[in-house]
């Protein structure tokens, strides 16, 4: 999604600041990016295609001295991506860069032909602009100006705007897309999300919906929507820059596949010691609809397998793009469990509002601290899983799935379901878990020996059955957002209805088997590939007592058996692994695959 960042203050190399500040945000996703400075009083812009290096290079051998700038990274909605629908965007005196879609920017656009205005984009977001100084025309109180343009507009927006004819000037503003100011003793700065302005402060404030800020160097105002001044309180990031770097790692998602182990075991440790989710009463819900997006959807489907099949509770999971327009049945008795990693996911937003409307609980399973669907959820309980940077997910998706773990748990103390027996095993395996997933890392060598048999493939098989078959759904999406190979997961019993037919000699295909009850039954469907040339490679774990798994896989890797509460979380970080070799052998771009963003803000 595109990345913001302005700074005005007493330095002169506003322009270094926001490019630092514009690398910060390159997780995000992005396929070109651009910068706007105050030269002397004359705003001149500099844009280019691809990579920020590319705006690097433009920017060489300038010797811009600029106490104020602000910055941008594009990820393409409207027009292609190159230098002239890169931001910033100038019309007039207006100069802006922009996170959002302006759905109505069409109209406003015919609006503003009428009037004699001029494009040079195929954007949104340069209509936008061109709005902002058709009013600015006539209304020269700039807040007042932004506000008239602002209301006109639908859709989601943040902006960070300079005007000609207020040299060292900020204005920002946001709707749906997440905007915060940032605080430091040499300036002031706005920007998409913290991680841009961590290197210079870890002062910020939250924009909220509707606020404007006023940001000079030495002075920030917020205004509501009433246009009165406000106060709002200043956070200060808990985390530093450094988690915004690889630390040795070739890739943040190695990085970010590493700290899992203590990630997941804080969760569980945090659990057993003092969040005790007292506030959560399952028994007064007559539903609980679980939605998200993406891997955030498949946690859910782990946590539906274990709601449904342990705490007797039975659960709904919707991709949060269509619940968000479904006629889907809530009511004040439905409990809404929004999953979303960056806590801006418009779709999951969306659906978080749509709950709300029709007077159902939300709770929210969240790792950005103080994301839009943190602060709008009745209830939210934090993953606390830190930044991650990385577009793939890896431990916001385990640590998603390790809260839904203690939720059941908690559910069925609630039911009365939960054995003695059942609970002291739990408990060992969640003060086993850090050394487990430690284990499974180590085993680097099986990894690439599973990469080096399935990277020439172009079409690839997850199957399971159960909660398998759950994992399986996440195994499948991050095989391929960052090798590009298709894999498809499916239902280990379901294949048979049709899609076998695409098996065919040598087709790869990784079958899941942790369940005691389903095992032989997955068997027989790995046999069922087999049969038809497969290439079969078999994940199950140590309890089972085959003699040798070669009659129906050519490779095979086991795990130590442990409860559900934590299967798929340990099965999960291996086919992480699986994905990362078989991408660095495909040479992809592992942190930042093509096409995607890490926090898809539109919809
Ligand atoms: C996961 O690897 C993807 N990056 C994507 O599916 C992601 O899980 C989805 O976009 C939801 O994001 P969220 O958790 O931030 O809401």
């Amino acid at each position: 999604m595109c990345g913001i960042i302005g700074y005005t203050g007493k330095k002169m190399n506003a322009k270094d600041i926001v490019l630092a500040g514009l690398k910060n945000l390159e997780y995000r996703g992005y396929d070109s990016s651009g910068i706007a400075v105050n030269e002397n009083g004359k705003i001149n812009l500099y844009k280019s295609h691809g990579k920020i290096s590319n705006l690097e290079d433009r920017l060489k051998g300038k010797e811009i001295l600029s106490s104020t700038a602000i910055a941008h990274t594009r990820w393409a909605t409207h027009g292609k991506p190159n230098e002239t629908n890169a931001h910033p965007h100038r019309c007039g005196k207006v100069t802006l860069v922009h996170n959002g879609i302006i759905e109505n920017y069409m109209e406003l656009k015919k609006e503003l032909l009428e009037k004699g205005v001029t494009f040079q984009s195929e954007t949104d977001t340069e209509v936008a602009c061109a709005y902002i100084n058709d009013i600015y025309e006539s209304e020269k109180d700039k807040i007042k100006c932004l506000s008239k343009a602002c209301s006109a507009f639908r859709g989601s927006y943040a902006f960070a705007i300079i005007f000609d004819d207020e040299k060292d000037v900020i204005y920002a503003t946001r709707k749906d897309s997440p905007l915060i100011v940032g605080l430091s003793d040499d300036g002031n700065f706005a920007a998409s999300d913290v991680s841009a302005i961590l290197d210079f402060t870890a002062k910020y404030i939250l924009l909220e919906y509707g606020e404007f800020a006023k940001i000079t160097k030495d002075k920030v105002t917020i205004y509501n929507a009433d246009l009165k001044e406000i106060e709002k309180e200043v956070k200060v990031a808990t985390w530093s820059a450094t988690e915004y770097k690889k630390n040795g790692y070739d890739h943040f998602m190695l990085k970010e596949i590493n700290e899992q182990p203590d990630v997941i075991a804080n969760i569980f440790s945090r659990y057993l010691n003092d969040c005790n989710y007292n506030d959560i009463d399952f028994l007064k819900y007559d539903a609980i609809h679980i939605v998200a997006c993406g891997s955030a959807m498949h946690a859910g489907m782990v946590g539906k397998y274990l709601f449904q099949n342990y705490a007797n509770i039975p659960v709904t999971v919707d991709i949060a793009s269509e619940y968000r327009y479904s006629t889907q049945m809530i009511t004040p008795s439905t409990l809404v469990i929004i999953i979303s990693q960056s806590g801006e996911t418009a779709d999951s937003l969306a659906a978080l509002r749509l709950a709300h409307s029709k007077g159902a609980t939300t709770l929210g399973i969240v790792n950005a601290v103080g994301s839009t669907i943190a602060r709008e959820s009745d209830i939210c309980i934090y993953t606390y899983a830190g930044p991650e940077i990385a577009v793939a997910t890896t431990k916001g998706y385990t640590s998603q799935v390790a809260i839904l773990s203690t939720l059941v748990i908690n559910a069925m103390k609630q039911k009365g379901l939960l054995s003695d027996e059942l609970f002291e095993n739990i408990k060992q395996d969640f003060s086993n878990i850090s050394s487990n997933l430690n284990h499974i890392i180590s085993k680097k060598e099986d990894y690439i020996n599973v990469a080096q048999k399935i990277f020439d493939h172009n079409d690839l098989f997850f199957i399971g059955r159960g909660i398998d078959s759950a994992v399986c759904m996440e195994g499948s999406l991050k095989l391929k957002e960052i090798s590009y190979m298709h894999s498809e997961s499916y239902a280990a019993g379901e294949l048979k209805h049709g899609t076998i037919s695409l098996i065919e000699k040598g087709t790869p295909v990784i079958a899941i088997a942790t369940n005691n009850d389903l095992y032989e039954k997955t068997i027989s469907n790995i046999k069922e590939t087999k049969a038809r040339g497969a290439f079969a490679i078999f994940i199950t774990t140590d309890n089972f007592k085959n003699s040798t798994f070669e009659d129906f896989s050519d490779i095979s890797i086991t795990l130590p058996k442990t409860t559900e509460f934590v299967q798929a979380i340990e099965v999960s970080v291996l086919l992480q692994l699986i994905a990362y070799e078989t991408a660095k052998l495909r040479n992809c771009d592992i942190d930042k695959p093509k096409n995607l963003a890490k926090s898809v803000t539109v919809e």
